[in-house]
């Protein structure tokens, strides 16, 4: 896994949710409840932009086009949707902000272990 600094800051007084390019992918990070998270920018149901979406109640992304709700912690879809969103770990280290992005044959190697 290597981790790739994204143009945010650490501050997690504000809630928000930020589309930003990293290493050619692009990367919502969302500020809820005093945590970052960071998932795929794109909805796994028909690709709409999941920075426009919002956090409900209890805590999960959901998408602005078709409400689909994705849980921040593990990326997996709500009850009934079967699907799953990418998400990445985030850390702040020397007030900065990274994710780890794991290349997909690290991915594959994975499944074998
Ligand atoms: S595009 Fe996101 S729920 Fe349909």
């Amino acid at each position: 896994m290597k981790w790739l600094k994204v143009p945010v800051g650490p501050e997690t007084d504000q809630p928000y949710l930020k589309k930003v390019k990293v290493d050619g992918k692009a990367v919502c990070i969302i500020c809820h409840d005093g945590k970052l998270y960071a998932t795929s920018a794109w909805c796994p149901h028909a690709g709409a932009d999941l920075s426009y979406g919002f956090i409900s109640k209890d805590g999960n992304l959901v998408c602005p086009v078709h409400r689909f709700c994705y849980n921040l912690e593990n990326g997996r879809g709500c009850e009934g949707q079967g699907d799953y969103l990418e998400n990445y770990p985030v850390k702040i280290k020397d007030n900065e902000v990274y994710i780890g992005i794991t290349g997909f044959w690290e991915r594959v190697m994975q499944g074998f272990k």
